[in-house]
């Protein structure tokens, strides 16, 4: 019944979501998802109205069906000179190795959907049939003007308090995101104490303890992983690194080239790449990030900006390893296919499962 309602509420067949994945997941890969029967996703948080509206046109011009456009949600970046001027110094040298020089300063790449008015408003024109927020909610004035539009709301939570935030501000179900996830952990807040909770533990938490669909996010990489989630009391699941070596996926060569190697075997939580925690390929990136000290590390995204530009001088030389190589702890069981394929394998091995289950 729980499962029934949320694909009824989504206009999906299928439990499975595939995770809004900014830089990755593009218009084709959400459309073909979608195609599929299940709910395609585009992330828009890094970029702004008129990017995200070219990108809602280039899935609508592939599918009539309902998708999912994704926000970030997080505190707007708070400047503090010293710390940017200290955080290019650390790099120059490693920039000087790659024949690069650092950036001269850092800023704040994109914005906040909760001080975007231009996003909103496209937003309530274009009317996608699915919003999600990550990293926070936006004003309960926004997500009222969403909701009186008609629009679907859904929100990552890492926890239960943050959960029972959601739930009281009327988004319609919550995404369980467990440490194990690929990608931008939806803390609300960065700098609290972090309980990590895994996805199983997370869903059974959330399941019992809030009045919304629970959908969960973490290392399901596979139809008996999405059964499981199901077991556990989860509507749906939503799964990101199954679909990071799609065809359609953005993933570039270096990063698609460690998926498949056995750097895929070890991931890392780090901060130091964006400014927020974040599960990556273990590569040099990872690596730095162990002796950095959270103070020394200038606010998301304006980190984002070094690590953007070290990953650009780095692969001019044909160094790959300071990639946002985001990527969940399921990273070796990623299939490289097309997106409708993983769709259709996924729901076979759901429906076997199943079926296991009751025979
Ligand atoms: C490459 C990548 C990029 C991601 N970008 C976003 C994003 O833009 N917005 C978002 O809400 N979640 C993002 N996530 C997190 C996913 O929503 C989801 O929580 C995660 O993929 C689930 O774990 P899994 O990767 O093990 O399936 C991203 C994940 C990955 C792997």
């Amino acid at each position: 019944m729980n499962t029934r309602h949320l694909t009824r509420l989504l206009g999906i067949e299928l439990p499975i979501i595939q995770a809004p994945m900014a830089g990755v997941s593009s218009p084709a890969m959400a459309a073909a998802v979608s195609e599929a029967g299940a709910l395609g996703s585009i992330g828009v948080g890094a970029t702004d109205a008129g990017g995200a509206q070219a990108m809602i046109a280039a899935v609508r011009e592939r599918t009539a069906r309902s998708f999912n456009v994704n926000l970030f949600c997080h505190r707007p970046a708070v400047a503090k000179d010293s710390v940017e001027r200290a955080w290019i110094d650390r790099f120059r040298a490693l920039f000087a190795q790659y024949g690069a020089p650092p950036p001269d300063h850092l800023s704040e790449i994109y914005q906040s959907f909760v001080t975007d008015d231009a996003m909103m408003r496209m937003l309530i024109a274009e009317r996608p049939a699915v919003v999600s927020f990550h990293f926070g909610l936006p004003p309960a004035d926004a997500i009222g003007a969403l909701r009186d539009a008609g629009i679907v709301l859904l929100a990552s939570a890492t926890n239960l308090v943050e959960a029972q935030v959601i739930a009281a501000a009327g988004v319609d179900a919550v995404v369980a995101q467990g440490w194990e996830a690929g990608g931008h952990r939806g803390v609300f807040d960065p700098d609290a104490p972090d309980d990590r909770l895994g996805t199983a533990a997370l869903v059974r938490r959330l399941a019992g303890s809030i009045d919304r669909p629970v959908i969960a996010a973490g290392g399901i990489m596979d139809g008996a992983g999405i059964a499981a989630a199901l077991r556990l009391g989860a509507a749906a699941a939503q799964l990101g690194t199954a679909f990071l070596a799609s065809d359609e996926s953005l993933a570039d060569a270096g990063y698609r080239a460690a998926l498949a190697s056995d750097a895929a075997h070890r991931t890392a939580m780090v901060r130091a790449v964006s400014g927020r925690p974040a599960r990556i390929l273990a590569n040099n990136f990872a690596a730095l990030d162990a002796d950095i000290a959270r103070a020394a590390i200038p606010d998301y995204p304006i980190a984002y900006d070094l690590g953007k530009a070290l990953n650009a001088a780095a692969n001019a030389r044909g160094e790959y390893g300071y990639g946002a190589q985001w990527a969940g702890q399921g990273a070796p069981l990623a299939r490289a296919m097309p997106a409708a394929d993983i769709v259709a394998v996924l729901a076979a091995e759901l429906a076997a499962a199943m079926d296991r289950d009751h025979g």
